[in-house]
């Protein structure tokens, strides 16, 4: 199954993502966390990354499209991918297309986690993420068992650098700006699933599987 879950930031893509990818057996592929790891190991194309999302603004085109390319073209990704973060303007949606034809294959459902705006600043000032495994917590929609510390790994909890106030500001403009318009790309081509991203992580989890259930078997 060929996925793409779109949702502002902070709708809960990366959280949803993990859970449909174990369902499906099927890789989750961050764009987000893709640049990440990139700046971690320290290379060129995670230097680049940085300038933009520590403002919060779109990575260029053509440096995604190309990772994004690569990714797929992964062995694990031949049964199918859950897309986190990508595409994220109707640019990338085309190239997303194009990569997907010339493997011979069709995206099947775009899953649209809609949360509105304020829940969205909550969500992400209050997001810790672990520096060393990943895992995502939450101050107070889903705390670690010991404050600041991760459950898997033991490690000090962060927050993300573009999780500041000034910087998810941006970050939610150019959503509704670029973002956004790919909600009517998809639902015109009847692959759109909308779903209520308010409800507990749980809630949101069942509401897609029972979707995608219905309209795949
Ligand atoms: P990326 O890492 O993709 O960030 P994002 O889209 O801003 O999304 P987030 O990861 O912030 O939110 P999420 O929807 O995954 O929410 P989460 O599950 O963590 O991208 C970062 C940057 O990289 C971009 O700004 C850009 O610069 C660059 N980039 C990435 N892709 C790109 C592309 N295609 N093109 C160009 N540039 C690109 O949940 C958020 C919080 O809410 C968590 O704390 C969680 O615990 C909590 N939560 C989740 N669900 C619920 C719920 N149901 N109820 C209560 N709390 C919940
Ligand atoms: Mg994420």
């Amino acid at each position: 199954m060929d996925l793409v879950l779109l949702g502002a930031p902070g709708a809960g893509k990366g959280t949803q993502a993990k859970y449909i990818a174990e369902y499906y057996s099927i890789p989750h592929i961050s764009t987000g966390d893709l640049f990440r790891g990139h700046l971690k190991e320290g290379t060129r194309l995670g230097e680049r990354a940085q300038a933009f999302m520590s403002e919060g603004k779109l990575v260029p085109d053509d440096i995604t499209e190309a990772m994004v390319n690569d990714r797929l073209g992964l062995p694990d990704a031949g049964p199918g991918f859950v897309l986190d973060g990508f595409p994220r303007n109707i640019n990338q949606g085309k190239a997303l297309d194009a990569m997907l034809r010339a493997r011979g294959r069709l995206l099947d459902e775009v899953i649209h986690i809609n949360v509105p705006h304020d829940a969205l600043v909550e969500r992400l000032v209050g997001r810790r993420i672990c520096p060393e495994c990943g895992a995502t917590y939450h101050i107070r929609f889903d705390p670690p068992q010991v404050a600041g510390i991760c459950n898997v790994c033991g490690k000090e909890l962060v927050q993300r650098s573009d999780d500041r106030p000034e910087t998810v500001g941006t970050r939610l403009s150019v959503y509704n700006e670029e973002t956004a318009p790919l909600i009517a790309f998809y639902r015109d081509r009847e692959i759109l699933l909308e779903i209520d991203g308010t409800q507990s992580v749980e809630k949101v989890s069942q509401a897609i599987i029972q979707q995608l259930g219905a309209r795949h078997g």
